[in-house]
């Protein structure tokens, strides 16, 4: 009990000091930015390039598109962010993420602005600094043609489900002011369309312009307007707080956007182009057929291949140090060793993912990718230390207590009669922990990288198909897994004949 009571005492000191460590630089880089004159244009010019981040699933704002095979991020505001990058004379770099994950990432610096068809509204004028609005747009439903004599706006919705994206203004304006319908949140427009098609709730909040363009383009739904108020003037570029020099630019680059009218002149055209594809039906029909997508499912098969097998070999490489510390007699191992599997397995893999990217991110930028790799290995490891132990403890003392009467010494007994007799009992166990890694590698296609989910979810909102990217992302992870177990049969037998 007593033990249990240290244990539990050195996992919380250990968690309250990370959680110590990012919110001291925040402090400190708060009052950086308020006091010394802010830096962030000299930053965007010396780097050469200004980051925008945006979710790409809101037509005609930013999108995704298959051209040629490559997928591309097109839209309003992709142009609006190559306007103020061209005006800078820096490169434009587009970084892809959740809606929700936005306001985060340009918190922790992991990008400069966000253009994602973001309204200014007061509440976010709160955390960033935003530029004068470029759009105007009113707010929309999407539902059913069927229910087209049902719904007018969104009083008709009494005890029915509306649909919003998580972290939208949409989803607040429902919550405010739609009191007696029922608020559903999806990460992702395309996967509000398609639950609403397949009936989970019959209708999805969006803003006016991209309701249209889903309707246009989806067959089945139509737009009703939503009756639902706001006070904004639109949207807008968002910027970290205090960064004025960057909003200046943005303003100026929008003041001439204006005076042009390159929204409706050039950036909505352009838009609308790639939304239709320039194609017939038929055109149209072939390119939606999952042949089409080969190349994106193949990007990542190798992603993920690539992320699980750095993994399982440092997975692999931390967890026997980690097994070999939590065994050993001296204390002070043994107890970070014990601390470190108990928190790791104690916290779930997505935070531990958050935490590297946007937390740690406050200290040293790490790209996403790495941060995929890191907190997986790091999760893995936690695991594979206990599979190893445990096979070193199925292993009779006996063996030791002879191998060392035998004269060799501590390692060598632990490198040639121990080891080698665990490695073939915790091999199974060992495949297992292999096998989930591959499957929860997938976690990192929260921070955008463009793993085999990742994938699949930009197929789906491309081809506005919600189950045969699915089905076809299941096969390919069963044939990674299923030819991973296979292999590690193989030697499972090598081991036991000899
Ligand atoms: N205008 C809405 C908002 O500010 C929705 C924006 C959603 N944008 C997107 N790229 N999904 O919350």
């Amino acid at each position: 009990m007593k033990k249990a009571w240290k244990w539990l005492e050195i996992v919380l000191a250990a968690f309250m000091l990370l959680a110590l460590v990012p919110q001291k630089t925040v402090a400190a880089k708060d009052t950086q930015t308020t006091k010394i004159t802010d830096t962030y244009l000299k930053k965007v010019k010396n780097k050469g390039e200004l980051v925008m981040g945006t979710s790409p699933d809101f037509p005609p704002y930013e999108f995704v598109k298959n051209i040629n095979g490559k997928s591309k991020v097109v839209g309003m505001d992709i142009e609006v962010g190559q306007k103020i990058a061209h005006d800078l004379g820096v490169k434009l770099v587009v970084r892809t993420m959740d809606f929700d994950s936005l306001l985060v990432a340009l918190e922790t610096g992991k990008i400069d602005m966000v253009i994602s068809g973001m309204t200014a509204t007061p509440k976010r004028a709160q955390s960033v600094d935003f530029s004068t609005a470029y759009y105007r747009s009113g707010q929309d439903l999407l539902i059913r043609k069927a229910d087209k004599d049902k719904y007018h706006d969104f009083r008709s919705f009494k005890g029915k489900a509306i649909g919003a994206q998580t972290g939208s203004l949409q989803a607040t304006l429902i919550k405010e002011q739609a009191k007696q319908t029922k608020l559903k949140t999806m990460d992702k427009d395309s996967d509000l369309i398609l639950a609403l098609k397949t009936n989970k709730f019959d209708a999805v909040a969006v803003d006016t312009a991209t309701a249209a363009a889903f309707a246009k383009n989806t067959d089945g739904i139509m737009a009703i307007p939503s009756g639902l108020k706001i006070t904004s003037d639109g949207s807008a570029v968002a910027f970290h707080k205090g960064a004025t020099s960057l909003v200046k630019a943005a303003n100026k680059s929008i003041a001439e956007i204006k005076k042009k009218d390159l929204i409706n002149k050039v950036y909505l055209p352009k838009a609308g182009k790639y939304l239709a594809g320039g194609k017939t039906k038929k055109e149209a029909k072939a390119s939606n057929s999952m042949w089409a997508y080969k190349d994106f499912f193949i990007a990542g098969v190798g992603y993920t291949l690539f992320i699980s097998a750095i993994s399982v070999i440092f997975g692999f490489l931390l967890g026997a140090i980690l097994a070999l510390m939590r065994l050993s007699h001296n204390e002070i191992a043994h107890s970070i060793a014990t601390a470190y599997i108990e928190f790791v397995r104690g916290t779930p893999l997505m935070v531990q993912l958050l935490f590297i990217y946007f937390g740690l991110g406050l200290v040293v930028n790490i790209p996403a990718l790495l941060s995929g790799i890191i907190a997986v290995s790091l999760n893995s490891a936690a695991y594979v230390a206990e599979v190893i132990r445990s096979g070193i403890n199925s292993i009779a003392t006996g063996q030791t207590e002879a191998s060392r009467s035998l004269g060799l010494s501590r390692s060598a007994t632990m490198r040639y009669v121990i080891m080698p007799q665990a490695m073939k009992n915790i091999w199974p166990a060992l495949g297992n922990e292999f096998v989930s890694l591959i499957k929860e590698s997938s976690i990192v296609s929260v921070i955008g990288v463009k793993d085999l989910i990742y994938q699949s979810r930009i197929v789906q909102a491309d081809t506005y198909r919600g189950v045969m990217p699915l089905v076809i992302t299941m096969i390919l992870y069963f044939i990674i897994t299923f030819g991973l177990s296979s292999l590690m049969k193989v030697f499972e037998r090598k081991m036991n004949h000899d």
